[in-house]
């Protein structure tokens, strides 16, 4: 076997977007087309300080290209010098799974491909990020560093030799270099075990309990048949889109109301089973449902924050909690009632790693279907679904019961979030820039029916580290505590994506059963006076709303 060193023509493989919170992704052809994943792959190995001697993780949620990149990553590992790399079983690994299996194994880090929520195919998108030894995504100073190094790159390596058997379990070499393929699902399935209590959940399966879980045709398909059919006992055809395909059968794995329609039909007809739950790609997003009932992923935050205790892993209480800036509040008042501390953090999941690893937090969660603790270090979707599962089962409510009465006591942070896709960039800057111009005169004025009490670009102290992160997002306070937030995606790969974030709380007193569009109509007409995003866009609707 020959280790070939090939000159690569220094490339910005990136075009605008950086490697960030959530890897690089771009579409799939553009990864295919050699040698872009290989710059990629030796400037991240670069920018690590080399890998020899290292041992990493490799899986992916099994989108197209997913097996080839993995080939080419172990060939390049391998002629880098590294001493190990842990392989998902068909390169497949759920997000959580990787970070679980990076912190299991002690590994110095690993590489997950997927564009998380983004669709699949050859067509469609990929995605490479890189995750550390904590098993968190990579920070800025690290992607920063691989985003550099694309720049000045002039080398990579790579081993010339047969493709490894990534469908059998067990030990190969590759050169100097061990390949070891691992069943993707196992050990995450015995991490929840040590969570819930798989034998009082499997008790409500066989008293009747129904369930559909919607995988997407993504990634949690396995996990999800191990967890809730094999050893939970749940009817077999619980779990729904099992199988994982290369372009998800084409269906687009981001589990909200708009893409899960699917799921969200059946939980809104007339034989709907008690609980409904999808995730996403890579299995770190999830959406849940009850008969005849959606839970804004802000919501379901705090409920899991208020019930967390009545899991076997959390029964000792919370540390802490944190969720980012344009989640609603209602966590807020969770924390504030059980005297914990809440932290309101940037938007993007390694901001809570701090937080986690220095053990000020617990539980953490994002408006945009991500929720998660300190078990792993990416957010879980089907963690998310099992401590549902659990509260529903300790409770014997149901999920619009267990809402209802959670707003009885807390009051309702009514929300929504509207995003206009595939804008111009320039259109989408100069409307964030006005915007941002004109907050420091805004406190005071009257917008519509609406007082401004505040409003400001979100700049973050990050309380373990004392790095600072400046304009988050753009917030506009009213009088009453209602609020809306305006940012820009980091994740798009087509033009720019405006987020709206919409929120009004109605205390417990108040009226907690009116539609949420129209309860935040107020905050929606405010937010076009404000920013004028038909006037300027010539959007007149989202082309999202979650
Ligand atoms: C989106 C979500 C954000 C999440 C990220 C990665 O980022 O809004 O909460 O952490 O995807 O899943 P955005 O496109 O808004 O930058
Ligand atoms: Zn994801």
């Amino acid at each position: 076997m020959t280790r070939h060193t090939i000159s690569a023509t220094p490339t910005q493989p990136i075009e605008g977007q950086k490697p960030g919170t959530s890897g690089l992704r771009k579409k799939a052809k553009v990864f295919a087309n050699a040698p872009y994943l290989e710059n990629f792959i030796q400037a991240t190995f670069d920018a690590l300080g080399g890998v020899e001697g290292k041992t990493l993780v490799l899986g992916g949620d099994g989108r197209w290209f997913g097996v080839e990149a993995a080939q080419i990553i172990l060939k390049m590992a391998a002629a880098n010098g590294a001493e190990r790399v842990i392989v998902g079983q068909g390169a497949w690994l759920s997000t959580p799974a990787a970070s679980h299996l990076i912190r299991l194994r002690g590994a110095d880090g690993g590489l997950i491909l997927s564009a998380s929520h983004n669709p699949g195919g050859p067509e469609e998108d990929f995605g490479v990020k890189y995750n550390m030894a904590n098993g968190g995504p990579a920070p800025e100073s690290v992607t920063d560093a691989i985003f550099a190094r694309t720049k000045d790159i002039t080398q990579y390596f790579v081993l010339d030799c047969a493709d490894a058997d990534l469908q059998t379990c067990g030990e190969v070499q590759m050169g100097g270099m061990t390949v070891e393929v691992v069943d993707p699902v196992h050990a995450y399935a015995d991490l929840m075990e040590t969570l819930f209590d798989f034998n009082v959940l499997k008790g409500a399966f066989k008293s009747g309990f129904k369930m559909r879980m919607d995988s997407m045709c993504a990634i949690t398909g396995p996990y999800a048949r191990e967890i809730f059919e094999n050893r939970l006992g749940a009817a077999s055809g619980t779990v729904v889109h099992g199988d994982p395909l290369p372009d998800f059968g084409g269906m687009h794995p981001d589990p909200n109301p708009t893409w899960a329609h699917e799921l969200m039909a059946e939980m809104m007809g007339a034989d709907a089973p008690d609980f409904g739950a999808a995730s996403d790609g890579d299995g770190d997003r999830n959406m849940v449902l009850g008969a005849g009932c959606y839970v804004s992923p802000s919501d379901s935050l705090a409920v899991l924050a208020a019930n967390a205790h009545l899991a076997k892993g959390y029964a000792q209480g919370l540390k802490g909690v944190a969720r980012s800036m344009p989640t609603s509040a209602a966590v807020d008042r969770v924390a504030q009632a059980k005297g914990l501390t809440c932290y309101e953090t940037p938007t993007g999941w390694k901001f809570f790693g701090n937080l986690l690893d220095a053990g000020h937090v617990t539980l953490c969660g994002e408006e945009s279907f991500g929720t998660g603790s300190d078990h792993v270090r990416e957010k879980d979707g089907l963690w998310a679904v099992l401590m549902w599962l659990n509260i529903l089962v300790s409770t014997g409510k149901s999920v619009s019961q267990l809402l209802e009465d959670h707003w009885k006591t807390y009051g309702r942070n009514y929300y929504s979030r509207h995003d206009f896709e595939a804008l111009p960039i320039d259109q989408a800057n100069s409307l964030m820039g006005d915007l941002r111009a004109k907050l420091a005169e805004l406190k005071g004025q009257q917008i519509g029916d609406l007082v401004v009490a505040d409003a400001d670009d979100f700049a973050y102290l990050d309380p373990v580290d004392g790095s600072k992160s400046q304009s988050q997002g753009l917030r506009i306070l009213f009088e009453g505590g209602s609020r809306i937030v305006l940012r820009l995606s980091g994740t798009g790969t087509e033009g720019a994506t405006l987020r709206l974030y919409l929120e009004r709380y109605v205390g417990p007193e108040g009226d907690l059963s009116l539609d949420p569009q129209l309860a935040l109509k107020p905050m929606i007409d405010a937010a076009e006076m404000l920013a004028e995003i038909t006037k300027r866009t010539g959007r007149v609707a989202p082309d999202v709303i979650t």
